[in-house]
């Protein structure tokens, strides 16, 4: 049997299974959720199971486990790694959910549910891709699986895992379908990702909470003094302030902006999509190559004093940001989250004092676009979207992706079906049906084309 017809044969089991591991809230950052996340750990290994995988395991680690599997056909053949996430971001706030985030709902031919996207309707793609070559005994390939759970937080875990089984994930490239294309009838496959660096701040005045009448006007307030602290970090281009932020930035060249400047790419389709009467971002550089190309620094949350119904008037004792920073190349996290440090202490006004506690972070990556793994994937898209795809750069971040090429010497590409108006990471995430099946039934092609580059 063909691989259309097995995949035709089988659609309405394909989703249904993507389903069943929708529903399964592998909320990685919420403790409450970790029996979920490993219960959706056992069930992806099943599925790499009855899938024909060998060796299937759940990887201990001193967080969430790691599925590995592998299917080796022939040792002299090439061998494909194919990375993923089954763990999702938390799905609060869910009163802005149109159906829970946890029972997936098929409206307008795209699949809502926390994950459709971001990564299980992705990394599935790979296990369906993968029953699919060998039911119809055309796997040209050895694949080994590696779909972890801690990627939306940060990887931790994983770094180690590598550095410790290098040889049993010798591969000769490793597969992601993890980020998103241009548009479904505009193919493309990132060639880069930021690099993170998060802080959080805190920030004290007073030694307590006081009477905004009694000492309003005399101490410093530390909610005031954050957000002063905060929008003194850009400049009124849009520039970060911080001493020696850009030091690192590999600038892009004219040609490679010029390349930017012909991606297809709506203004006001984004505009409209977000609902927002403008863009705004650093001067000097589009919307794309704001987003692709260069660093940026960003609140992600922001609390203290009181929030509660009513008006309590008091001056707060602290207060706090969550602030992450994107990066590009050749910047490094640390050296980035050491530049932050230095200068949010250097601008606490008198009477406050601060503390930088760094989390996560990771470093920025760029890929080739002359590799045969490149080529093998272009030329996969181009069989199945009847186009050539076009080189971009993503705006997110997948921390592993850096520590691969370091560690595992392995080169990777990122071929992902998502569109970034799929609300990753937001109310009502969803993924394309369409999607879900052109990624199936592309999977196969890069395996041969893949193949074919390095048999011969
Ligand atoms: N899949 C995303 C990253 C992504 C999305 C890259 C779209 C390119 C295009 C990934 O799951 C993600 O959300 N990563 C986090 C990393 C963080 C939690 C360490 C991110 O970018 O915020
Ligand atoms: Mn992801
Ligand atoms: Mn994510």
């Amino acid at each position: 049997m063909s691989q259309a017809a097995y995949i035709e044969q089988n659609k309405d089991r394909f989703l249904q299974e993507l389903f069943d591991l929708l529903r399964i809230p592998s909320i990685s950052a919420d403790s409450a959720f970790a029996g979920d996340v490993r219960q959706c750990a056992e069930s992806v290994a099943a599925h790499l199971r009855n899938a024909g995988a060998d060796n299937v395991s759940i990887e201990e680690t001193a967080g969430h486990p790691i599925v590995y599997g592998e299917k080796i056909v022939n040792p002299s053949w090439p061998t494909i790694l194919i990375y993923g996430h089954y763990d999702v971001q938390p799905s609060a706030p869910d009163e802005l959910w149109t159906t829970p985030a946890f029972e997936p709902n098929v409206r307008d031919g795209k699949i809502y549910a926390r994950g459709a996207a971001d990564d299980k309707g992705q990394f599935f793609m790979h296990v369906k891709a993968f029953e699919t070559m060998m039911k119809t005994n055309s796997l040209c390939c050895n694949v080994k699986f590696m779909i972890e759970g801690e990627e939306e937080v940060g990887s931790g875990n994983l770094g180690p895992y590598c550095v410790n089984n290098r040889e049993k994930l010798k591969a000769d490239v490793i597969l992601i379908s993890d980020t998103s294309m241009v548009a479904n009838d505009c193919p493309s496959i990132d060639v880069g990702l930021r690099g993170l660096s998060y802080v959080e701040v805190e920030v004290t005045g007073p030694n307590r909470d006081l009477h905004s009448g009694v000492y309003g006007g005399a101490v410093a307030n530390p909610i005031n003094a954050l957000c002063s602290m905060i929008a003194s970090m850009h400049d009124e281009n849009r520039h970060i302030t911080i001493p020696g932020f850009y030091n690192d930035v590999l600038e892009t060249s004219a040609e490679d902006r010029e390349a930017m400047s012909r991606i297809p790419f709506d203004i006001e389709e984004y505009k409209k999509d977000l609902d927002v009467n403008d863009v705004l971002g650093e001067k000097g550089f589009s919307t794309i190559e704001r987003t692709g190309i260069r660093p940026t620094l960003d609140v992600n949350g922001i609390w203290g004093g009181y929030t509660g119904e009513g008006s309590k008037t008091v001056l707060p004792s602290k207060a706090y940001a969550k602030i992450s920073m994107r990066l590009v190349p050749n910047q490094s996290s640390e050296a980035i989250t050491r530049l932050f440090k230095n200068h949010f202490e250097s601008i606490a006004p008198p009477g406050i004092k601060v503390e930088v506690k760094p989390h996560h972070g990771g470093e920025p990556v760029l890929t080739p676009t002359d590799s045969g793994a490149y080529k093998a994937a272009a030329a996969a898209m181009k069989d199945t979207f009847g186009k050539d795809p076009i080189p971009t750069r993503g705006g997110g971040s997948i921390p592993i992706v850096a520590l691969f090429e370091k560690e595992l010497k392995t080169k990777v590409v990122l071929m992902g079906f998502g569109l970034d108006s799929d609300a990753l990471h937001s109310p009502n995430e969803h993924y394309g049906i369409f999607n879900y099946f052109k990624g199936i039934e592309t999977i196969p092609r890069f395996f041969h084309h893949f193949a074919e580059l390095n048999k011969s």
